[in-house]
């Protein structure tokens, strides 16, 4: 991700993401958990990117080789600084402010957990500060959010400051204002505030609300702007927070794809990462997951029951209960039900795709079919050609994959093995039941069986008593 630096940029959104998370009960770093196909820390630095700051700020202290990682990965130009220990959201600002200097102009902060909060809403953030020429705006919300901090207000309703869940008093903790943990900040005068903020309060930390206060005191104006979704003040803590999360996000993607004009038939068990793209007139049916990178052409159905990873689906195509990893499919495709589409498949335009059928770095060419209980892998089908039932394209020696071509419109019988490396022509045959180790040249029939023989009236002499022996004495005396 690259951001688009501009004169009204701010001068930087300051992502706090260096606590440990403890309550996930993880190995896995919390801001490294996914949802909805990032992890939560790239949500956040995704909406950050939308406001095209100076510079993008990453805090970093538990696991910071990981996280860090992560922050680089999403945003390249991400400066991370490190927050060695813990000591508040304060503490981790003083740190930015240390390591980078003062930063005139606006400076956003936010978290690194909270995958709810839309660029959009930042960017309103910023835009009512300045206009309003603040020292700082507090983004708030309404509504219960136990365990955050409440909006103190005198009784005009002015700002006063910011009390912690834990430090308010029972009429504090009866507000129904809660303070998001995202602001909007004169950088200049954030510099000089985060320096004065104490220990003093019930976790001996520094508290970044600390110094909402300390500039209110110097006489600075102070706003605040009350969030018009208030799920997008949410963070996760636990596994329960990271699953309503998941599915808060999911239902925000699916409206975005319905309004797009996409049928989504069920979306109670439809799950779209943010990621993915899908053409109008879509219909994407029960059960179905599209992850990564996955496009999803025009008019084509989905579902029930597909797994789409990074996988291309073309326009009209139809899919049912398939799995698909890093897969390419052509309009009109159809596949299923049951198939397997391992990496590096393509199926191109026309094409059907059976029961059963798994596939693997392997094309098939326009309007070819593998219609039922196949394995394809390592092979080039060309188009128009037809693979029996139950055929296998024998690829691994035990020691090296080989590569399978089957030439345009040629004809593979039921139950044949092609043993690679082999070249079946153009327009060429196997008979059914065929173990095929040789080319066959285009036109020919490729035949590789033991030719039958019947032992005339074996059953009867060796087989006496049997219902068998019975029905074969009636068919033979009729
Ligand atoms: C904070 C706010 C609270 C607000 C709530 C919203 C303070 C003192 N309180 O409380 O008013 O309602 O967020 O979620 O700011 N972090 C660091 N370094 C630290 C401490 C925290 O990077 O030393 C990061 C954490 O990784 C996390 C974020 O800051 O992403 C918030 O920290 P957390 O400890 O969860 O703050 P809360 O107690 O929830
Ligand atoms: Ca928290």
């Amino acid at each position: 991700m690259r951001l688009l630096v501009s004169e009204t940029s701010p001068a930087a959104v300051v992502i706090l993401a260096a606590g440990e998370g403890k309550r996930m009960k993880s190995r896995t770093p919390k801001v490294l958990h996914r949802v909805c196909g990032r992890s939560l820390l790239g949500h956040s630095i995704v909406a950050a990117a939308e406001l095209a700051p100076k510079r993008l700020v990453v805090v970093v202290g538990h696991a910071k080789d990981q996280v860090s990682a992560e922050a680089v990965a999403m945003a390249p130009e991400a400066a991370v600084v490190v927050q060695e220990q813990q000591l508040g959201t304060g503490h981790a600002v003083r740190m930015v402010t240390e390591a980078v200097g003062e930063m005139p102009g606006t400076v956003l902060i936010t978290y690194g957990d909270m995958p709810l909060l839309r660029g959009e809403t930042l960017r309103e953030l910023a835009r009512r500060h300045v206009a309003a020429g603040n020292a700082v705006t507090v983004l708030t919300a309404r509504g219960d959010f136990p365990g955050f901090g409440r909006i103190v207000r005198d009784a005009n309703g002015a700002f006063l400051r910011i009390v912690e869940e834990r430090d308010a008093t029972p009429a504090e903790q009866a507000i129904d204002e809660f303070n998001s943990g995202c602001y909007a900040f004169d950088g200049t005068l954030l510099s000089d505030a985060i320096k004065r903020v104490t220990t003093d309060n019930s976790q001996h930390e520094e508290y970044l609300t600390d110094v909402v206060e300390i500039l209110r005191r110097d006489g600075h104006p102070v706003g605040t702007m009350v969030a018009t979704e208030a799920v997008e003040i949410k963070g996760v803590n636990d596994r329960v927070e990271l699953a309503g999360t998941r599915r808060a996000l999911n239902d925000r993607i699916l409206e975005h794809w319905m309004l797009a004009g996409v049928t989504i038939v069920d979306p109670a068990s439809t799950w779209i990462d943010v990621t993915v793209t899908i053409g109008q007139d879509a219909e994407i049916g029960p059960q179905t997951q599209l992850e990564g990178g996955t496009v999803i052409g025009a008019g084509a159905k989905v579902g029930p029951g597909c797994l789409l990873t990074d996988t291309t689906v073309g326009e009209d195509a139809v899919l049912l209960h398939v799995v698909a990893r890093q897969s390419e499919i052509g309009d009109r495709v159809t596949i299923g039900p049951v198939a397997y589409l391992r990496p590096e498949t393509r199926i191109e335009a026309d094409a059907h795709i059976g029961a059963h059928v798994e596939l693997k770095k392997s094309v098939v060419g326009p309007g070819a079919k593998v219609p039922h209980l196949t394995y394809v892998g390592d092979a080039t089908i060309g188009a128009g050609a037809n693979i029996g039932a139950g055929t296998i394209f024998a690829n691994y020696d035990g020691v090296h994959k080989h590569h399978t071509t089957v030439g345009e419109n040629a004809f593979i019988g039921s139950n044949t093995v092609l043993a690679a490396p082999v070249t079946i022509g153009d327009g060429a045959y196997t008979a059914a039941g065929s173990a095929i180790t040789d080319d066959v040249p285009p036109g020919d029939l490729g035949i590789a069986r033991g030719k039958q023989h019947n032992s005339d009236g074996w059953v009867l002499r060796n087989r006496e008593q049997t219902r068998s022996a019975e029905a074969a004495r009636r068919s033979r005396s009729e």
